[in-house]
């Protein structure tokens, strides 16, 4: 394939390689994790607005929105309807802090599997369900699905992915998550037409699909060098290197697996240790990435966009079309970052995506305010309702080439062997619990906080990108097993990280990083 690459980042070593298919394809088929996430994420805001299910499962949220509203804020703020959507990432939350042993222990790939293989029978339970209690059992095992798949996929790609493009491999998850919400509001663009209560047992039990697809990628995907190493398998560990890597000569990279193998193995209790000062910067990081990822905002408009629109006056057949153009747009978008991650870096698309983000947040805010008032009796025009959407697609786009495909990749990078499992199911968990904040909340919010909501996740989204600025160096091209240099190297973090963690005098750190 390709000629090699050789990585140019100063103070971190070179390692030589070539593009092989066969770490694409696996990379590839990895990928498939974020399809059941993507397919869950994108169902659920259809399912909730088709009248059938809500007339089976939630009658009283039914009749509120058939009666004549006087304040369009407050149509759809139901707490139990909130709780279908929210439940699983609960469960997610819970199973990625489990999925995190089953990853170091058995290998990436069994998380993926487990995960491919709760969600499937979720989906069964949710495709068939009879009453609330089945909906709702089925929610959670979704969500273990979710939570092992998430906890294991973003780490299997980083780890598989060559150095100089591990971004652009990473973001792989990114572009499956979308690819099945955009699927997901195709499917249900054409089941909400679908008379009585077929349309969404179809939406809803289609969640097998992904799941098959995850359990076969992982039966055939090979486990990663890093892990296999870890586990034991020295000898096969370097087998799986070489031929992923195309080239005999990977003693260079294989020692340094092997050296961050031999420490991790001082570290007994991952959970206890990713608290020591050393691991500082990655304990942050991995708390504050998904924690801000999600108070961008943007499951309000994953989950509730056909909500949202009808809110705005749309008929429902308009809005579930505005949410799939929004879908598109993202998937979209989101290869902006696969193209520009490894060679811009990190730091630029999170800065840029952020700015982006925040000045469209501002302009919905002012004109949802505007049109809508304090009491959200207004009236929208068709004009007024298309800029709004136009805005949301800008907003869209800069999230899906920044906080979207980075809050993953980022994360699942900055760690060193030791605590990466412990760190990724950090990540994972914390991202759950705000995606699950958010869901909860958004409506409510949306009824007493009104527009001023978007003006809420405006604060947000520029304290982000400060921290952005201030905290997070660039980790493109550098070897994951590397990263410590990095750390070492930032004007903050430098001073946690000891001097044996990077194997050098303190000379050789010469190259400061923001
Ligand atoms: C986020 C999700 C979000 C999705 C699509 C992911 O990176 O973690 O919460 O729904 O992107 O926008």
């Amino acid at each position: 394939m390709a000629g090699g690459f050789v990585s140019q980042t100063p103070g971190v070593r070179n390692y030589n390689y070539k593009l092989t298919p066969k770490v694409f394809v696996t990379c590839f088929i990895g990928a498939f994790g974020g399809l059941i996430f993507g397919y869950d994420l994108g169902i659920s805001g259809g399912v909730t607005s088709m009248e059938p299910f809500l007339e089976k499962f939630f009658p009283y949220v039914h009749k509120k929105m058939k009666s004549a509203h006087e304040n369009e804020y407050c149509r759809f703020d139901s707490q139990l309807l909130t709780l279908f959507t929210s439940s699983l990432y609960v469960a997610a939350l819970v199973s990625s802090l489990f999925a995190s042993t089953i990853t170091r222990v058995f290998g990436r790939k069994w998380s993926m599997f487990l995960g491919g293989f709760t969600f499937f029978i979720g989906s069964a339970f949710n495709g068939f369900a009879q009453n609330i209690a089945m909906l709702l059992i089925g929610r959670i095992l979704l969500g273990f699905g979710v939570g092992f798949a998430n906890q294991s996929v973003p780490v299997y790609l980083s780890e598989m992915a060559p150095p100089n493009l591990r971004g652009a491999f990473n973001n792989g998850f990114q572009v499956a998550i979308i690819f099945g919400i955009v699927v997901a509001t195709i499917i249900n663009y054409f089941t909400a037409q679908m008379k009585g209560n077929i349309g969404w047992r179809i939406s809803l039990g289609l969640a097998c699909v992904p799941a098959v697809m995850i359990m076969i990628g992982a039966v055939i995907l090979p486990d990663t060098p890093n892990s296999l190493i870890e586990r034991g398998f020295t000898e096969e560990a370097k087998e799986m290197l070489q031929s992923i890597r195309g080239t005999s000569e990977v003693d260079e990279e294989f020692q340094d697996l092997v050296d961050a193998s031999e420490e991790s193995k001082q570290v007994k209790h991952p959970w206890k240790n990713i608290l020591l000062p050393r691991y500082r910067p990655q304990l942050i990081m991995t708390c504050f990435i998904p924690f801000f990822q999600q108070l961008t905002g943007i499951n309000v408009i994953t989950f509730y966009a056909p909500v949202l629109f009808q809110t705005l006056g749309f008929g429902s057949k308009a809005a579930l079309l505005s949410a799939m153009v929004t879908g598109i747009i993202e998937l979209l978008c989101t290869f902006v970052s696969v193209f520009t991650v490894d060679r811009f870096g990190r730091r630029v698309l999170f800065l840029q995506g952020g700015i982006q983000m925040l000045i469209s947040q501002i302009a919905i805010g002012v004109m949802i305010g505007v049109k809508f008032g304090v009491a959200g009796t207004g009236n929208i025009g068709k004009t007024d309702a298309n800029l709004i959407v136009a805005l949301i697609c800008i907003y869209v786009a800069g999230f899906a080439w920044s906080w979207g495909p980075l809050g993953w990749l980022v994360p699942s990078e900055i760690s060193p062997l030791e605590i990466r499992s412990a760190a990724q199911a950090i990540n994972v968990a914390v991202n759950m619990f705000f995606t699950f904040l958010v869901a909860q909340l958004f409506l409510t919010m949306l009824c007493h906080m009104k527009f001023g909501l978007f003006f809420f996740f405006a604060v947000f989204v520029f304290i982000m990108t400060i921290f952005i600025y201030m905290l997070l160096p660039e980790t493109k091209n550098v070897p994951i097993e590397e990263m410590n240099r990095v750390w070492k190297a930032h004007w903050f973090w430098g001073r946690f990280i000891p001097d044996e963690a990077v194997g050098i005098g303190a000379a050789e750190m010469t190259h400061k990083t923001v």
